[in-house]
C-alpha cells in the first residue's frame, strides 16, 4: 500500500521535473528562496514576513512588511500599459519612490530588503514577484505558481498608480489600461486590501486620529483580520462592519475601495464574502496575472516548482595531497504524506558517479549523511544530506545521479535531473583555501583567485573569470548587475600532476553592500568550454 503510494508520486515529480528544469538552471538562487523558508539552507525572504503581521526589519511599529510587499508589486506593475507593452512587474519602482503615488518609506524598506537576493540569476523583478507569492502564501493565502525571467528596467516608467481621490471612472480607465476589466479590478484591489491598512502619516486625508505611541504612523487596517489572506475585507465590506478607510472613511473623496467595491453593485464582493475559497481561488489567479504583466519583450520561464533533487553548493576541489574532493549537499523535497512524516536519519541518499569517460563503476559512490538541523518549505518538506567523499582524480567525474528513499524499507527513487543525470565537471575548480580578498583597502578591494585546471586535455586555449557584481544605481536602491572577465594566468604545478595552477587579481569594484557576488571559472580546451558557475564572493581576507 505505502509502496504503492510512492511509486505514484515518483511518477508525477518525474513528469514535472523533466518538462520544467534541470540542474543547474538559470533560476537556482530563486528556486532555493522558493523552496526553503527556514531552518539550514533558509532561503531567506519568508524570514522577512514571518508572521504575517511581522514589521519590516522586526522594528518599524505600525507597520507590515508583507503587506508592503504586495503593495510594492501592484504600484511596479501599474505603470504597465496595454497599448505600448510596456512597463509593468520590472522593477521601475526603485526609481518611482519619490512619486507622491508611492507616498511611504515601504518602497526602499522592501527594495533594501529584496537587495539581498538579487544576482546574476535574479533580477529585482523576480524577487519582487516571489516576495508576493512567498508573503501571500505565508498569510493564509493561495499558492501563485511563480514564473521567472523578468528583466530590470533602468529608468521610471509613467506616473500610473492610481489614487484614492480618483473617480471610478479613472480607476476604470487605469485598470483598464493595466488589462483587468471592471469585475477583475474589484477583485484584484480586495485582494490587495485583505492584509495592511492605510497610514495616517502618509494619508492625512484619510486616517486622523490614529497616531499613539505604540502606532506612530497611524495604521489603520483594512479589515478585521489584517494578517490573514481571507474574505474579511468582502464578508465586513457586505455586512456593514467595514472599518476599510478607504471604503467608510471620513472622507467621501478618498473613499475609493467603496467606489469600487459597489461597482457592480456588490455582485463581485457578495461572491467573495459568501465564500473565503472562491476568494482565495480568484484572488490566485488575479495577482498571478499582476505578477505576470511584464513588458510585452520579456519572456517568461516555465513554472518553477521545487525541485525534488536539488544539489545545493556542491563543489569540486583539489586537496593539499592531489586528491580531488566532493563537499556539499543534496536537498531532497517532497509534498506527500509520506514526506512529511519521514526522519531525515533513516533516509537513504546515495550518490552514484560516472567518471570523466562516462563510466560507471560500483565502486563510484557515496552515501549523504542527513543534516541534523531541520528545514522548512512552504510548500511541502525539504531536507539537506551532506556529502563529503574523495574521488580518484586519474578517473574524475563528469555526472552523477541520486538514488534515495523516505525509508529503509522501500525501493529507491532513481533521481537522474531530467535523464542525463546532474552534470559535474573536473576541469576547471577553484581553490577556495587559496583565494582571499584585501582587507586594507577597502572599500575597492582586490580579489586574488586561485583556480586549478585539468592539464591532461590539450592546450587550455582561454581560462578566465567572469565576475559578476552589484553598481549602484542613481535613485533606485535596486543595483545593477555588471559581468566582467578577467583571464587567469598559468602560475605552474599543483598538488596533482594532472593540474595546473592558474590565478588572477582584479579590483573588485565598489561594495555596495546590496546584491549576491558571484563568479566562475572558465576554461576552453579544444573547442569545449568547462566552467564553475556561480562560486560565491571570495571573503577570506589575505
Ligand atoms: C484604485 C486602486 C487602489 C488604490 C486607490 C489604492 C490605495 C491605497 C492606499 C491609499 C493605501 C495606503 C498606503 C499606506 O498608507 O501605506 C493602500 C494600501 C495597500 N494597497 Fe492599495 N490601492 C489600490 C489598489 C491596490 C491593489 C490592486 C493592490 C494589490 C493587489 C493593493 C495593495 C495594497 C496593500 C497590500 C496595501 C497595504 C500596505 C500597508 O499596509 O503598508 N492596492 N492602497
Ligand atoms: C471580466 O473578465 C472575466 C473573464 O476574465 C469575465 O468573467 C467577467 O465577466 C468580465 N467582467 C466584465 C465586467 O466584463
Ligand atoms: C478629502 O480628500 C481630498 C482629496 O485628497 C482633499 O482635497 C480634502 O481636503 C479632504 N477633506 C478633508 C476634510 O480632509
Ligand atoms: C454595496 O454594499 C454597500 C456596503 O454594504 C452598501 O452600502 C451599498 O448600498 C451596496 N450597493 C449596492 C448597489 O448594493
Ligand atoms: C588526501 O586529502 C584528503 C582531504 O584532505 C583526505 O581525506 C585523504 O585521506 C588524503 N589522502 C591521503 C592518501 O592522504
Ligand atoms: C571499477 O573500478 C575498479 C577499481 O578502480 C577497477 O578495478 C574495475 O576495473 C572497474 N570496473 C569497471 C567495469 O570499469
Ligand atoms: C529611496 O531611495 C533612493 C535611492 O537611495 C532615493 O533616491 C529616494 O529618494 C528614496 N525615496 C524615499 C521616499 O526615501
Ligand atoms: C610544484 O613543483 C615544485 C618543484 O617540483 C614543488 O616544490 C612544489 O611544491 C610544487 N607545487 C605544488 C603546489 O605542489
Ligand atoms: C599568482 O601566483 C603566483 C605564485 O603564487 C604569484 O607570484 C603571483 O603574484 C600571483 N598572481 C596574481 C595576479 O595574484
Amino acid at each position: 500500500m505505502g509502496m504503492a503510494k510512492a511509486v505514484l508520486l515518483v511518477t508525477s515529480l518525474s513528469v514535472l521535473g523533466t518538462s520544467a528544469y534541470i540542474w543547474p538552471g538559470p533560476y537556482d538562487l530563486l528556486e532555493d528562496a522558493y523552496t526553503v523558508s527556514g531552518g539550514f539552507a533558509d532561503g531567506g525572504i519568508v524570514a522577512g514576513v514571518q508572521p504575517c503581521s511581522v514589521s519590516p526589519f522586526g522594528f518599524l511599529p505600525g507597520r507590515q512588511a508583507a503587506a508592503e510587499w504586495l503593495r510594492v508589486a501592484y504600484h511596479d506593475m501599474a505603470t504597465y500599459s496595454t497599448e505600448t507593452g510596456l512597463g509593468g512587474l520590472d522593477a521601475s519602482i526603485g526609481f518611482e519612490t519619490d512619486r507622491a503615488q508611492n507616498i511611504g518609506t515601504a518602497m526602499n524598506t522592501s527594495l533594501l530588503f529584496f537587495g539581498a537576493f538579487q544576482s546574476k540569476t535574479s533580477s529585482m523583478a523576480d524577487v519582487i514577484a516571489l516576495s508576493v507569492i512567498l508573503a501571500v502564501k505565508n498569510c493564509g493565502g493561495p499558492s501563485i505558481p511563480f514564473r521567472a525571467g523578468r528583466i530590470d528596467a533602468e529608468t521610471s516608467g509613467p506616473e500610473t498608480v492610481p489614487e484614492p481621490q480618483q473617480d471610478l471612472a479613472s480607476h476604470t480607465a487605469s485598470f483598464a489600461l493595466q488589462g483587468f476589466n471592471v469585475t477583475e479590478m474589484i477583485g484584484l484591489v480586495a485582494c490587495g486590501h485583505t492584509i495592511g491598512g492605510v497610514h495616517q502619516v502618509d494619508f492625512p486625508e484619510t486616517v486622523q486620529n490614529a497616531i499613539t505611541p505604540p502606532n506612530p504612523e497611524g495604521m489603520v487596517h483594512f479589515d478585521n483580520s489584517f494578517d490573514s489572506f481571507d474574505n474579511h475585507i468582502a464578508t465586513q465590506w457586505i455586512d456593514g462592519t467595514s472599518t476599510d478607510p478607504l471604503a467608510v472613511g471620513f472622507n467621501g473623496t478618498t473613499n475609493s475601495d467603496a467606489r469600487i467595491f459597489a461597482a457592480d453593485g456588490n455582485a463581485t464582493m457578495r461572491a467573495f464574502a459568501r465564500d473565503n475559497e472562491y476568494f482565495t481561488s480568484q484572488c490566485g489567479g488575479l495577482l498571478e496575472r499582476m505578477l505576470n504583466t511584464v513588458p510585452s519583450t520579456v519572456q517568461l520561464s516555465e513554472v518553477i516548482e521545487p525541485l525534488p533533487v536539488k544539489p545545493h553548493q556542491l563543489m569540486l576541489s583539489l586537496s593539499s595531497n592531489g586528491s580531488l574532493v566532493m563537499s556539499g549537499y543534496i536537498r531532497i523535497f517532497g509534498d506527500s504524506d509520506e514526506a512529511a512524516s519521514a526522519n531525515a536519519a533513516a533516509m537513504l541518499v546515495k550518490l552514484s558517479w560516472k567518471d570523466r569517460n562516462d563510466q560507471s563503476n560500483t565502486s563510484y559512490f557515496t552515501s549523504a549523511v542527513a543534516v541534523s538541523e531541520p528545514s522548512s518549505s512552504l510548500w511541502g518538506s525539504v531536507r539537506f544530506f551532506q556529502i563529503n567523499s574523495l574521488i580518484d582524480a586519474q578517473s574524475g567525474i563528469s555526472s552523477f545521479v541520486i538514488d534515495w528513499a523516505f525509508n529503509n524499507q522501500e525501493t529507491l527513487t532513481h533521481s537522474d535531473n531530467g535523464g542525463s543525470g546532474f552534470p559535474f565537471q573536473d576541469v576547471a575548480l577553484l581553490q577556495a583555501d587559496k583565494s582571499c580578498i584585501t582587507p586594507s583597502s577597502r572599500p575597492n578591494p582586490t580579489t586574488t583567485v586561485f583556480a586549478v585546471i585539468r592539464m591532461d586535455m590539450g592546450p587550455v586555449s582561454s581560462a578566465y573569470i567572469d565576475y559578476t557584481s552589484n553598481v549602484i544605481q542613481q535613485g533606485s536602491i535596486a543595483v545593477k548587475q555588471v559581468t566582467s572577465r578577467f583571464p587567469l594566468a598559468h602560475v605552474g604545478n599543483s598538488s596533482s600532476p594532472l593540474y595546473d595552477t592558474y590565478n588572477v587579481s582584479f579590483p573588485t569594484g565598489e561594495n555596495t553592500n546590496i546584491g549576491v557576488i558571484t563568479f566562475d571559472i572558465v576554461a576552453v580546451i579544444a573547442g569545449k568550454t568547462y566552467a564553475s558557475l556561480n562560486n560565491p564572493a571570495i571573503i577570506t581576507e589575505c
